[in-house]
């Protein structure tokens, strides 16, 4: 039974208040979640009970540390559907998306060839591939959004095309939240011949995955996101793809031998792309929020998400003042702005009333020129917010709307 007033006690920074005395209302989950007490206690366990460096030592110590990364990344691996070879430590989503985009993406790529993203992407799923494209002269090509800012299969067939090698898209935009049928566009993909890479930042937290299902080629997800560190992301591939696949890094741990003549052998996949100590504290509480999330159920997760938006929704449609940029997405981020005010004094104003949203661009800024807005107002839920909480929105931005609102009410 899906209890979020239980569920609340478990994260120590719902006890905060604002600087000035406000219950802090914290909605501003598509940047970073709060860590229950488990994923702390796991992070401070690294350090209190079991500081080793991993694939090392020879003592007791070192293969405890070993053993429990093993663990966490069969941990990820059940989480996702995928198999444990598959699961690539990285520091976050946007690591992740580098590492395909130049250990694959570089070598292989030719100025014939081109990649498909959308305008709604996270600069971390642009920048990577424009990299590619300055390397290799490939071209970039975008596949239309429909007039709600939505990927549309139909936009995907009338782009793609035999030199289509890469499709890059997010599952959930950080922007407008719709929400992609990836297994219908994988099947697209490969009838093409191109690999699909999936940003998953906004998805892996919020809805259950199953890899196998989709049939994607590549998925990145951070950590922090879904109630983790900062500092440790995933990459899933698949197996003989990962093999392909160039090291984005080199350096200790990942490698079996070399010379003097520059003659290296790396491992295989994972470690390949493992170069360096890893962030163990990390894995460790990656480990927990992923134990987290599950006992919770994703499902539970989903259910309750949608139902807050939901109610979000209903409420923010009586205010005859807001632009609702995404009414009808899946996501658990709702975008606005108030008329005829400016997206950062709007946040800013909320602020003065202990409620925390994003406002700007969000990392997504050829989705402005779309939207035909310079910044908006993100309002993005994760599970253990409340209805209370969307009231105290509502209210706050149904009584005021100017950043000078703060100082007069
Ligand atoms: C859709 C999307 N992709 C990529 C990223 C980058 O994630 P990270 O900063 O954890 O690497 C984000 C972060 O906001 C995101 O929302």
């Amino acid at each position: 039974m899906f209890d979020v007033y239980k569920i609340r006690k478990d994260f120590p920074m719902l006890n905060n208040k604002t600087q000035q005395g406000h219950p802090l209302v914290y909605l501003d989950n598509a940047a970073t979640t709060f860590k229950p007490y488990k994923v702390i206690e796991a992070c401070n366990n690294y350090y209190l009970n079991e500081n080793a460096n991993a694939h090392r030592g020879d003592y007791d110590l070192a293969y405890k540390v070993d053993f429990n990364i093993d663990k966490v990344r069969q941990t990820v691996a059940n989480f996702i559907n995928a198999k444990k070879e598959e699961i690539v430590f990285t520091s976050g989503t946007s690591m992740s998306i580098n590492l395909i985009a130049f250990g694959y993406g570089m070598k292989y790529l030719t100025k014939d060839d081109e990649i498909l993203l959308t305008e709604a992407e996270h600069a971390s799923n642009v920048l990577p591939w424009f990299k590619v494209k300055e390397h290799t002269g490939c071209k970039i090509n975008y596949i239309p959004l429909d007039k709600d800012g939505r990927l549309s299969i139909d936009g995907l067939k009338k782009v793609i095309n035999e030199h289509t090698k890469i499709v890059a898209i997010a599952q959930i935009s950080n922007v407008l939240a719709y929400l992609v049928d990836i297994k219908e566009i994988s099947k697209i993909c490969h009838e093409h011949g191109a690999l699909l890479m999936v940003d998953g930042a906004q998805s892996v937290p919020h809805i259950k995955i199953d890899v196998k299902d989709l049939d994607c080629d590549f998925l990145s997800f951070s950590g922090h996101k879904l109630c983790g560190p900062t500092g440790i992301g995933v990459l899933y591939g698949k197996y003989n793809l990962l093999k392909l696949t160039d090291p984005f890094m080199t350096g200790g741990g990942n490698n079996a031998r070399f010379d003097m003549c520059g003659n290296v052998a790396f491992l295989q996949p994972p470690e390949k792309f493992e170069a360096g100590t890893l962030n163990i504290e990390g894995i460790y509480g990656l480990g927990a929020a992923i134990e987290y999330l599950e006992n919770i159920g994703m499902e539970n997760i989903e259910k309750y998400e949608k139902e807050l938006r939901n109610y979000a929704i209903s409420k923010l449609k009586t205010l005859q003042n807001l632009i609702i940029y995404n009414e009808f997405a899946e996501g658990s981020i709702i975008t606005i702005n108030v008329k005829d005010v400016f997206a950062q004094d709007e946040a800013s104003y909320l602020n003065s009333k202990g409620i925390c949203v994003r406002s700007g661009e969000h990392c997504a800024k050829i989705l402005h020129d779309f939207l035909k807005t310079v910044a908006t107002v993100r309002i993005s839920f994760s599970f253990y917010n409340t209805k209370e909480e969307i009231d105290i929105l509502y209210e706050a931005l149904k009584n005021g709307g100017d950043f000078l609102d703060a100082y007069f009410n």
